[in-house]
């Protein structure tokens, strides 16, 4: 049956090699890291040890998919069953297509009637590695369930530190790292959607790796509902990686002869540290996503939202004030938030009723957004498709139409419920709703938003619904860009409770957090960019006192904050001082003005510490950067720490320019002009570095430096 497997399979680019071990039963990856020359069966026989004191005789493989009666004593990385007395799962490897970057290895258990695929995808141009798990029931006659399905891999043994992006509303993506116990780390979200605290996703480095240097591997989930990521050490020492979908028993049912495809998990590797890891994460999504970049807004324009300016009072007269107000800043998009649909006053009511609250907007939307066009902005649309209020005409016709738990009341969270996508009809429903909307108003952008966890997941046929729920997710928003494909998606859910490589396959545009304090958006964008790149960043400038946590911040710092991602304004801008609105204009022209640098350009985090923080964006022929410094506390010295350029060309004479803010001290405008007077090199720059002026804590500085 192994006719034509050979013993391993090596792929590899410049960057990365992995290493496929075929010698037993069951593939498993022998090796994932930096790239290797040849390769050969007895370099990968030394890696089997001998017989250890009170264990089998030969040690079990950490296999692709480990499971129960193979030898193997961990955490199982996959859990089938037909009947009480049927779930043996044993699979052999048959065969495998291989090509230079790509293997699909086929497994079959005969017991189970099973056949167990695993693809691996090296990206050509990255360290990126994909991995999916393709699961077929062979059977004519029973279902199988599909209890768990995690990709498994060992670690090596230098890795024993991991970090992980966590948070919560308001605060998400924040980094912590910590050694890993000789136990298992677990990680399981059961929020129904990505969630604020547990990105799908883990960091796994060596003691020595630091920002800049030494081994890095980043293992990521392309899923949007329930997942897990662990990390397990086995009695015997060695420590393996597992993530895929948090399946509950019974979720997933395959009838005979259909299958299920895991959700992408993604490897990435680095032997530049962890800033290594984001270079080839942002380089990969660009180029993966592509397609949907390549929308007629490539060049992504700078938008008004309503939120935080007038919440639910929205009505015509107010918007259009705020757009021509907009328009006069040089803003080009104008987004409705919540509160435009029928009788939505306030969060207890009208999700689900999808149609325009006339008494707001007498004549609908699209007066709105013809007067968004006369100002030169386009139009978009606040929508939270998922979700139904109580209090609406959906609920009160269909009250059988959302996720519940038979026995109990129904839990509200945010005052509202979740639709069961599993049900045709409700699809059918939406899209028509968001067809309709999208028809009648020319409107370019959606804000799609999801405003809770589901608590209860139980469907119509009284099986648990999130599996389902995530597909139909994205099979919704997959419709709506086929019809519509001139209309960008953001994913928005409570702020960053839906933000992953799985909902990136549909949307152009992430909203991070619901904060906008310039403070923690510095630490909130951190997180953001250290896997996706900065045109994917939805960053706004918030009002003051922000309303998350009461923080005052001057405008040059709220804006100087907001102008590194998608530039957008959150704020009541009628409201603006002279003052005020002259600096957020002067912001948002230099966003425009670096945008495309800002964009395409190749981030780059600095040595940053509790009080200063500083990174830069360099364009891919090192003739341009943006650097920031931005100062997060007050300082305990006088002076804020040295700057150094990173990124840049230490071959090359550059000029620089201190570009934000535009009011600056008597000793900074000096500084400034001496900078000016100047030129540097380029290693001048990168190694030694400049001294910045002194700072007041909650500023931040923009350098623009210019080859010559
Ligand atoms: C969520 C979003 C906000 C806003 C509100 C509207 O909280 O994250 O940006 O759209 O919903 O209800």
């Amino acid at each position: 049956m192994r006719d034509g497997l050979k013993l391993f399979y090596h792929l590899k680019n410049e960057w990365v090699s992995i290493v496929v071990d075929c010698r037993s039963q069951q593939p498993s990856i022998a090796y994932f890291g930096e790239a290797l020359g040849n390769v050969n069966a007895s370099m990968l026989g030394q890696l089997d040890r001998h017989e250890a004191p009170a264990s089998l005789s030969a040690e079990p493989v950490i296999s692709l998919s480990p499971s129960v009666g193979t030898g193997y004593l961990g955490h199982p990385g996959i859990a089938l069953r037909k009947a009480p007395n049927r779930w043996q799962f044993n699979p052999r490897l048959v065969s495998c297509e291989a090509s230079e970057s790509r293997l699909a290895l086929v497994s079959i258990c005969e017991a189970l009637a099973v056949e167990i695929t695993h693809y691996l995808r090296l990206d050509r141009n990255t360290s990126v590695t994909e991995l999916t798990t393709h699961i077929k029931n062979l059977d004519s006659e029973a279902r199988v369930s599909v209890d768990r399905c995690l990709m498994t891999a060992p670690i090596q043994d230098h890795l024993t530190e991991a970090l992980e992006l966590t948070g919560r509303w308001g605060y998400e993506l924040q980094q912590n790292r910590f050694p890993l116990p000789a136990s298992s780390v677990v990680r399981e979200n059961r929020t129904g959607r990505t969630s604020h605290h547990l990105h799908p996703s883990i960091r796994l480095l060596s003691t020595t790796t630091s920002l800049h240097s030494g081994d890095a591997i980043d293992v990521q989930l392309a899923w949007s509902g329930n997942h897990t990521t662990r990390i397990e050490q086995l009695a015997d020492g060695r420590r393996l990686v597992q993530a895929g979908e948090l399946l509950e028993p019974d979720e997933l049912e395959l009838d005979p002869n259909t299958s299920y495809t895991s959700p992408s998990c993604f490897f990435c590797f680095s032997n530049e540290g962890v800033s290594g890891l984001t270079q080839q994460w942002h380089r990969f999504i660009r180029a993966r996503h592509e397609p949907v970049n390549a929308l007629p807004h490539r060049t992504r324009p700078v938008q008004l939202n309503t939120w935080e300016a007038c919440y639910f009072e929205v009505n015509e007269a107010t918007v259009i004030e705020l757009i021509d107000q907009a328009a006069d800043l040089g803003i080009e998009r104008f987004v409705l938030d919540d509160g435009w649909f029928e009788g939505r006053n306030n969060d207890h009511t009208s999700l689900g009723d999808w149609q325009v609250d006339r008494s707001k907007f007498p004549a609908g939307l699209t007066p709105v957004a013809t007067h968004c066009h006369s100002k030169g902005l386009e139009f978009g649309l606040w929508i939270e498709p998922e979700m139904v209020s109580r209090k609406s005409e959906l609920y009160r016709a269909h009250p059988d139409w959302v996720l519940g738990f038979s026995g109990t009341s129904l839990i509200e969270a945010r005052h509202q419920l979740v639709l069961d996508l599993g049900r045709e009809e409700v699809v059918d429903y939406l899209f028509e709703s968001i067809s309709a909307l999208l028809t009648e108003t020319p409107i370019r952008y959606l804000k799609w938003d999801m405003n809770r966890d589901i608590h209860q997941m139980e469907n119509a046929v009284g099986g648990r619904a999130v599996h389902h729920q995530t597909n139909a997710v994205y099979a919704l928003m997959a419709r709506i860009r086929k019809q519509f494909p001139h209309v960008e998606i953001e994913s928005c859910a409570s702020g960053g409770g839906r933000l992953d490589m799985g909902v990136l396959q549909h949307a152009t545009r992430f909203w991070p957090s619901d904060t906008n304090d310039a403070l923690d958006r510095v630490r909130v964008q951190t997180g953001f960019l250290s896997m996706l790149p900065p045109e994917l960043m939805g960053s706004h400038v918030g009002p003051s006192p922000c309303h998350l946590t009461g923080r005052q911040h001057a405008m040059a710092f709220r804006a100087g904050v907001a102008l590194w991602g998608h530039m957008g304004v959150e704020a009541d801008i009628r409201a603006l001082d002279e003052s005020e609105r002259a600096v957020l204009e002067a912001a948002i022209n230099l966003h425009k003005q670096h945008r495309l640098l800002l964009h395409r350009g190749c981030y780059i985090e600095h040595e940053s510490s509790a009080q200063q923080v500083s990174w830069s964006v360099v364009s891919a022929d090192q003739t341009e950067a943006l650097s920031a410094l931005a100062l997060m506390e007050t300082p305990n010295t006088a002076f804020p720490k040295r700057m150094r350029f990173l990124g840049i060309d230490v071959a090359k004479q550059y000029r620089v320019n201190l570009v934000w803010p535009q009011e600056l001290s008597a000793a900074q405008a000096q500084y400034r002009d001496s900078l000016q007077a100047n030129t540097f090199g380029g290693d001048w720059l990168q190694h030694a570095g400049l001294e910045p002026p002194i700072m007041r804590p909650e500023s931040i500085l923009i350098y623009h430096l210019t080859a010559i």
